[in-house]
């Protein structure tokens, strides 16, 4: 959602706060701002639009200072604009706060400190937590800490914020509640961020708050974390296992572009001493602990949002394909609010690149109170999600930061297709060397994956031929359905252009009116089981003049004679099909969105991380 990052030390902090919010502008960018603590003044900077627009606005003004804090926002109260952007002050000007969540009561709050005399320049629930934290301190005269925890402990709703105080230039203090907060711990220097990504470059030793913990963040000497009952703990210092070329574009012209042709490599390293194909062995590392629980599962639960959502669908695909156990997928945001039947022999799978959004989140915690075994398939590590789970298995596609999400889609597909596979060999549901198959092509998609990528200048002049069209179908059968989602939401949301995704014989039961010689049909017709239908399903499509883009197995001589274009890609097990026909979708997309000249790692009115219902 929104990205936080602030500074305390002996450098400057301007420069590491603006690097900071680019690093984090894929979270959020509607509008940016910072606040430089200097001699006690607080040096206020903000801007609607992105980090560019705050860097052009702030540059040549007065940035001095060793401690600051900034913030790229993605609006939830208030349109995004100068006023409502962050940092906010408070009403004395004393207190500057960053955050990154909502406050659920801010309305109430904000009528009572009207009443007393607070006033507010900004719509936002920002403004409204500055206040009260500032009406805490000055009631009691307390220290900046007591203020925070006193007024957080008046505050419903999920925060990470970050303060600090005009009067006092050695301390800033950072609190988490449902959003993401990371101290990285320097050389006499800290820095705090929304996620690891600010702070790489200047240290690998980091600390995760937890939920309703806070941290005293002096200038010199050692932090002191607690929590929001004023108990004091020992922080726990992890190193961080990325690098900072998993985080800049290494000579692509996006990140997204980056992600898609990083699959090859994410996914071996998704797989890497997890399978064995030569010997036949599945293992993955976080199911040790519950594995009888998993095993014995009466049924799966697959909770999810978006993309995670539609690899959520193939997992239903593959435990029931290969494990024989009936599997339920459903958007979280769904499922958190009607009171599902929940089990506790029921094995729910939480998947979420992030390991940050809220529905997924709260599903989780009803699931828990239900006594499920709550299994969690996330990308990033040490997200709330990862924490919130009984066992889990993370994805390791490294950072993703262009806002669609392709390589986190594949690796969770692998995730489930392995754990698929490990209760099937268990249940003795397939057959050994159907298993060892499997494995093998497994093995061998990163391989295929290099090869389909070479087809990105064909797919390039498709994206040319369509760049202008209104509206797209995708259309798949089988485990090629959720993917045929998956490829109308690239578009969707990159593009701006209107596309859905359909079970190919279900058009016949409404999309077909849609399409005349204007419609673009993306069709994917690897699935050898239901080659014969696709072929009528591609007709049925022909017959009404749609354009037919199809993406089909080498060598498909019957379908290239009947689409308009045809991409041709390495056959496979048909189950693993999806991890290379996602590719070609990926990049049509990102093509297409080029061709438009939208923002394709920024897309409009979308964030990264939804930390918000
Ligand atoms: C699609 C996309 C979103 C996310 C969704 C869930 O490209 O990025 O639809 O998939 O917001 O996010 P995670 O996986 O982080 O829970």
């Amino acid at each position: 959602m929104c990205g936080i990052v602030a500074y305390i030390g002996k450098k400057e902090a301007y420069p590491i706060l603006v690097k900071g919010l680019q690093r984090l502008e894929y979270r959020g960018y509607d509008s940016a701002g910072v606040v430089m603590l200097n001699q006690g003044d607080l040096n206020l900077y903000k801007k609607a639009g992105k980090v560019a627009d705050l860097k052009h606005f702030a540059g040549d003004q007065d940035i001095a200072g060793t401690i600051g804090i900034g913030h790229t926002r993605w609006a939830t109260h208030g349109v995004p604009n100068d006023v409502n952007a962050h940092p906010h002050l408070s009403h004395s000007g004393r207190l500057a706060l960053i955050h990154n969540g909502i406050i659920e009561n801010y309305a109430t709050i904000k009528e009572q400190l009207k009443k007393r005399g607070f006033e507010f320049k900004s719509d936002t629930d920002t403004e409204v937590l500055v206040n009260l934290i500032e009406e805490v301190q000055q009631k009691e005269n307390l220290s900046l800490e007591d203020a925070v925890r006193i007024a957080l402990n008046e505050v419903v709703g999920a925060y990470a914020i970050v303060v600090i105080d005009r009067t006092d230039e050695n301390v800033l203090v950072a609190a988490r509640k449902g959003s993401p907060l990371v101290v990285g711990v320097g050389k006499d220097e800290y820095f705090v961020a929304s996620d690891a990504s600010p702070i790489i470059e200047y240290t690998k030793n980091v600390v995760y708050l937890d939920d309703q913990e806070y941290a005293v963040i002096p200038r010199n000497g050692r932090m002191q974390v607690k929590t929001l009952g004023n108990v004091e703990k020992t922080p726990f210092i992890e190193e961080l296992e990325m690098d900072l070329e998993a985080i800049e574009k290494g000579g692509f012209e996006h990140f997204m572009l980056k992600e898609i042709y990083e699959q090859p490599k994410v996914i071996a390293d998704a797989v890497r001493g997890r399978m064995s194909a030569s010997e036949g062995w599945i293992k993955l590392g976080g199911v040790s602990e519950y594995i009888n629980r998993i095993n014995q599962a009466k049924r799966f639960i697959i909770t999810a949002c978006g993309t995670s959502y539609h690899a959520g669908l193939l997992g239903e695909y593959l435990i029931e394909e290969l494990a024989r156990v009936p599997v339920e997928v459903e958007y979280a945001s769904e499922f958190r609010y009607r009171n599902p039947i929940i089990t506790e022999n029921d094995v729910v799978l939480a998947i979420s690149q992030s390991g940050e959004t809220a529905d997924t989140l709260a599903a989780i915690e009803i699931a828990k109170e239900r006594q499920a075994l709550i299994y969690g398939i996330c990308n990033v590590i040490g997200s709330s999600i990862p924490r919130a789970t009984h066992a889990g298995s993370y994805t390791h596609a490294g950072p993703e930061i262009g806002v669609a999400s392709t390589k986190a889609f594949s690796t969770q597909v692998v995730i489930l297709t392995l754990m698929a596979l490990q209760i099937a060999q268990h249940k003795g549901s397939i057959s050994t060397s159907y298993l060892r198959q499997v494995l093998y092509e497994l093995q061998n998609i990163p391989e295929k994956i290099k090869l389909t990528l070479k087809l990105d200048a064909q797919i390039q002049e498709i994206a040319s031929r369509f760049k202008d069209a209104t509206n797209f179908l995708y259309l798949g059968r089988g485990v090629n359905f959720p993917v045929a989602m998956e490829g109308a939401l690239k578009l969707k949301e990159i593009s701006y252009i209107h596309a859905e995704g359909y079970p190919a014989a279900e058009m016949k039961h409404g999309p077909i009116a849609l399409i005349d010689e204007q419609m673009p049909v993306v069709v994917l017709a690897t699935n050898e089981s239901a080659h014969d239908k696709i072929v009528s399903n591609i007709q049925e499509v022909k017959a009404r003049k749609g354009k037919v883009i199809a993406v089909v197995n080498e060598g498909d001589v019957e379908i290239k004679a009947l689409a308009d274009y045809t991409i041709e890609i390495p056959a496979t097990e048909e189950i693993l099909s999806p991890l290379l026909t996602v590719v070609p979708l990926q990049l049509l997309s990102y093509h297409i969105a080029l061709m438009r000249g939208t923002n394709v790692d920024q897309p409009r009115n979308l964030a990264k991380s939804v930390t918000v219902e």
